[in-house]
C-alpha cells in the first residue's frame, strides 16, 4: 500500500514500512522530535531524527514553518500521545523558515493577529480545522441538492437588478476616474458605460434562480454575493457565499421543510466526515467557555449542539406570535432590550432573535408571515393584506441563518407592489414575464454559507470562517 499524506498514513494502519512524506514543521524539540503537519489532517506525525548521524547544518534548518521531505520507516511509537511515528532515515529541507521572522510561532496567537496574517493562518490547528470543515460542508451542500434532483445554476455576479431592493450594492463601472460622462441633468450617463446601463455586484442570485425553477423545476445557486452595508458585526461580511434553492410548485410550508431537512442533512454529513476536526474544535471551544463566567457558559458542547440540531424539530412560530412572546418577555418588561418591542410591525433585531432561540424556545426557530413592509418586494402577500409569506430560520449564537419566502406569483399583485416601492417595471420586465407565461406557486430561500460554517465550527467571528474576509475598511490579500 502506498500512502500519499499523513491522513492516509494514520488511517492505513501500516507499520514497518518505508514511506516518503512532505509537510511543514510545527515544532522541533530536543534536536530529535519533529511534529510534522501536511494539512491533510489536524493530527501531526512525529518524525524522530537520528541527530548523531544528521549534519549540524541540517538540524539548524529544521525550524517551525520550514517545508521538509522525510524518508523513513513507520514504527510503533515509544512515547505517549501517538500510536505510530516515523524513524527518519533521510531528511531534505525544501524551504527554510527564519524562526526570528516567521509570524506563526508555536504558541497561542489572538484571532486578530491571525486575521492580519490570513495568508499563513491555515497553518494553525484552529484555522486548518475550520477550513477543512468549510470544504466538506460545501461538498455536502452540493451532494444534498444533487441527490434530491436540483440543478446547479450559476447566476451572474455582475447584474443590472437589485434583487433585494435594498440599495446596498457595489457599483461596477468601467469609467475612468473623474471622466464619467454626464447627462443633461448632471447625472452620470451609464448608457455610455461598458454594459450600457448601471451595473452592480449581485446581492443575491434569487431572481435569476427563479427563472430556472420555472423551467427546470428545482434549482440552486451556490456563489459569492456582495453587500455594501456598513455593518461591522461578527455576523456580516461585504462578500459572502450564499446558497439559494428555488423550487416550482412549492409553497411556504414546503420551503420550511426543505430548509430544515437541508440544514440537518449537511450537519449530519460533516459530523461523519469531519470527526477529528470537530473534536478538536469542540475542545477548543470548551477551553474558551471555561474562561467565561458560569452564567454565560453554553450548556452544550459544540458536537452536542450539532447533534441537537440534527435530532430535534425546529420550532415554527408566526411573527405575530413571536411579537407577543417578546412583548411579554422579562427583558422587554425590564427594559433590557436596546430596541424595546412595543407594537406589531417592528423589525426584529438580533437581540430579539437570540432571545427567542436561546432563552425562550432553546432550539432553532422558523419565524414566518412577517409584516409586508419590513420584507422584500417579491414575497407573496397573504389574504390579510398586511403580512407576507416570508420565513427566517434563527439559530443559537448566530441569529438569522436563512431568509426565504414563497414568491408573489400573481402578476397584478407584484406590479402593484413594485409601484408602491418605486421599482421600475422596465428594470424587471423579464422577472414579470415569469408571471405572465405559465406562472405558478414557487418558493425558495437563501442560506448564508459563512453563518453555517460559524455554527458548525463554533467560531464566534464570521471573519474567521472565510479565507480572506472583506469587511468595511478591509480588503487585504
Ligand atoms: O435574508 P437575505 O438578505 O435573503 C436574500 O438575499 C434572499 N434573496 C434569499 C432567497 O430567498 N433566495 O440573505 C439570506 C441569508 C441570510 O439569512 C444570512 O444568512 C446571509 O444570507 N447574509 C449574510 N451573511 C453574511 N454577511 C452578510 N452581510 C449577510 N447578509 C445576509
Ligand atoms: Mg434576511
Amino acid at each position: 500500500m502506498t500512502v500519499s499524506n499523513v491522513a492516509e498514513l494514520l488511517d492505513s494502519g501500516i507499520i514497518l514500512q518505508e514511506i516518503h512524506i512532505k509537510g511543514w514543521v510545527r515544532t522541533f524539540r530536543s534536536n530529535r522530535f519533529i511534529a510534522l503537519n501536511d494539512g491533510s489532517t489536524i493530527k501531526n506525525i512525529q518524525c524522530v531524527i537520528d541527530f548523531e548521524n544528521t549534519a549540524e547544518e541540517t538540524l539548524k534548518r529544521i525550524t517551525t514553518g520550514a517545508a521538509i521531505a522525510i524518508k523513513g520507516t513507520v514504527v510503533e511509537s515509544q512515547g505517549r500521545g501517538q500510536r505510530i511515528e516515523i524513524q527518519v532515515s533521510s531528511i531534505e529541507i525544501l524551504g527554510d523558515s527564519n524562526p526570528d521572522e516567521y509570524p506563526i510561532q508555536p504558541k497561542k496567537h489572538s484571532f486578530e493577529f491571525l486575521r492580519e496574517n490570513a495568508h499563513l493562518r491555515m497553518r494553525t490547528n484552529t484555522f486548518s480545522a475550520v477550513m477543512r470543515v468549510r470544504s466538506k460542508l460545501s461538498f455536502a451542500v452540493h451532494k444534498y441538492f444533487q441527490e434530491n434532483g436540483f440543478n446547479y445554476v450559476n447566476t451572474p455576479i455582475i447584474t443590472g437588478s437589485d434583487a433585494e431592493g435594498a440599495g446596498e450594492m457595489f457599483r461596477v463601472t468601467n469609467f475612468e476616474d473623474n471622466k464619467a460622462p454626464v447627462t443633461e441633468d448632471g447625472k452620470i450617463d451609464y448608457s455610455k458605460d461598458f454594459f450600457g446601463k448601471e451595473t452592480n455586484l449581485t446581492v443575491s442570485g434569487q431572481l435569476e434562480a427563479e427563472t430556472f425553477a420555472m423551467s427546470l423545476g428545482k434549482a440552486y445557486t451556490f456563489g459569492p454575493t456582495f453587500r455594501a452595508e456598513n455593518s461591522n458585526t461578527t455576523r456580516h461580511l461585504a462578500e459572502f457565499w450564499m446558497i439559494e434553492p428555488e423550487v416550482a410548485f412549492m409553497d411556504l410550508d414546503g420551503n420550511m421543510d426543505l430548509a430544515e431537512d437541508f440544514i440537518k442533512s449537511v450537519l449530519k454529513d460533516v459530523l461523519e466526515t469531519c470527526k477529528d476536526d470537530l473534536e478538536f474544535l469542540d475542545q477548543r471551544l470548551a477551553q474558551e467557555e471555561k474562561s467565561k463566567p458560569q452564567a454565560q457558559r453554553s450548556e452544550m458542547s459544540l458536537i452536542e449542539k450539532l447533534k441537537f440540531v440534527v435530532n430535534n424539530n425546529f420550532k415554527r412560530v408566526s411573527y405575530t406570535e413571536a411579537i407577543d412572546i417578546l412583548r411579554n418577555s422579562k427583558p422587554n418588561k425590564k427594559k433590557k432590550f436596546q430596541f424595546p418591542i412595543n407594537e406589531w410591525g417592528a423589525d426584529l433585531q438580533s437581540e430579539h432573535e437570540r432571545f427567542l432561540v436561546e432563552k425562550h424556545f432553546k432550539c432553532p426557530v422558523i419565524l414566518f408571515d412577517y409584516p409586508a413592509n419590513i420584507k422584500a418586494f417579491y414575497m407573496r402577500l397573504n389574504d390579510d393584506g398586511k403580512t407576507v409569506r416570508a420565513m427566517d430560520v434563527l439559530f443559537p449564537g448566530i441569529g438569522e441563518i436563512v431568509g426565504g419566502s414563497q414568491r408573489e406569483e400573481r402578476f397584478d399583485v407584484l406590479v402593484e407592489k413594485m409601484k408602491a416601492l418605486d421599482i421600475e417595471e422596465k428594470e424587471l420586465w423579464w422577472y414579470l414575464d415569469l408571471r405572465k407565461y405559465g406562472t405558478a406557486v414557487h418558493s425558495g430561500f437563501g442560506l448564508g454559507f459563512e453563518r453555517l460554517v460559524q455554527f458548525t465550527t463554533g467560531m464566534s467571528n464570521i471573519r474567521d470562517v472565510i479565507p480572506f474576509p472583506r469587511t468595511p475598511q478591509n480588503a487585504e490579500f
